[in-house]
């Protein structure tokens, strides 16, 4: 923790003062630099570029540039800051207009806070990359995490029927936001089974490509999400290779900030058909532990830093 003077914004930019952000597996993996790709991508060779990480933030503007005519101070708002120099993780941050979308007021800064990285990753997964249509069954692995959470609701949203996988301990919560299936893979392995689904969504990364491919129907797609750097590789280059020689798709995922699709998950949340997932709330002196915790594995849904 350190004292650092409020930023001044410039002309295109509000000051925001931060009432909730959540935390991300992005943060540790760019805190520490691993795996070391994040270091290239996001700048920083030997220590972060942005003093001040987070991505996620929901608050209230306190003042604005001159050139800013959309917001005034007061107004309650939602930004995910990955493009735009992080910070987060501190009282008061700069954001350029042109990100940020306004926060119904039946919308808590918490809720807010917990939807920009992982509600628009499972949106853009889901509707984008995996094509969802309504009637098709998908199966979202890592389905208790913060990007499964979402995606379990965004999926029902969409009219698909959804399978989820999880460990045990998390299974209640995950039927409660919707999933028509849950599998505890510390008993089942769904890559066994003979069920078969047109979208697997991995949010875990826990099996092989060719184990995936098993219980996809013949025309079924895989989207890669997120889960250990070799599965990422293994997604990466291996996909497009078997999307070619075979009729089901392989993609990795990559998300793509964007303001609308953060004003359409806000929505979902205004209007009760998404309901953020929150595990646990910190301080903000506590960022380091919610960091941990998250890094731990323990979470279900989000870890939101107020
Ligand atoms: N590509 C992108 O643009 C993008 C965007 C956002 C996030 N991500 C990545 O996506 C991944 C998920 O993100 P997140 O925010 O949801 O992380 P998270 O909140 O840490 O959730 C991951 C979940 O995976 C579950 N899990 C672990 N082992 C599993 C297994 N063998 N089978 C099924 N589930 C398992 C864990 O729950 P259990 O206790 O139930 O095991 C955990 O809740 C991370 O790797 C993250 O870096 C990528």
């Amino acid at each position: 923790m350190d004292e650092v003077e409020i930023p001044t914004p410039s002309d295109d930019e509000v000051l925001v003062r931060v009432r909730a952000r959540s935390v991300n597996a992005g943060d540790w993996h760019l805190m520490r630099g691993t795996p070391f790709l994040v270091r290239l991508v996001y700048g920083g060779y030997r220590n972060p570029k942005f003093p001040v990480l987070g991505v996620d933030i929901a608050g209230h503007v306190d003042a604005v540039g001159k050139n800013v005519a959309g917001l005034k101070p007061g107004d309650e708002v939602v930004a995910d800051l990955s493009e735009n120099g992080f910070g987060a993780f501190a009282e008061y941050v700069c954001v350029p207009e042109t990100i940020i979308v306004t926060k119904p007021a039946g919308v808590s800064f918490e809720a807010a806070a917990a939807a920009p990285t992982a509600g628009v990753a499972a949106l853009q997964a889901l509707r984008d990359s995996g094509q969802l249509q309504a009637g098709e069954r998908v199966l979202i692995n890592g389905a208790s995490g913060g990007v499964g959470t979402f995606a379990v609701q965004i999926a029902k949203f969409l009219g698909a029927t959804v399978t989820a996988v999880c460990s045990t301990g998390k299974m209640e919560i995950v039927r409660s936001i919707g999933a028509d299936h849950v599998i505890d893979y510390t008993q089942e392995d769904f890559t066994e089974s003979a069920n078969q689904y047109d979208l697997i969504l991995d949010a875990a990364g826990s099996h092989s490509m060719r184990e995936y491919a098993r219980v996809l129907h013949p025309t079924g797609r895989y989207v890669f999400v997120g889960g250990p750097t070799r599965r990422f590789v293994t997604a990466l280059l291996a996909g497009p290779v078997l999307s070619v020689l075979g009729r089901k798709r392989f993609q990795t995922f990559m998300l793509k900030p964007d303001r609308d699709d953060l004003a359409f998950v806000i929505e979902l949340l205004d209007a009760g058909d998404v309901e953020p997932v929150i595990d646990r709330r910190f301080g903000l002196p506590e960022v380091p532990e919610a960091i941990r915790y998250l890094e731990a594995g323990r979470a279900t849904g989000k870890v939101v830093v107020t």
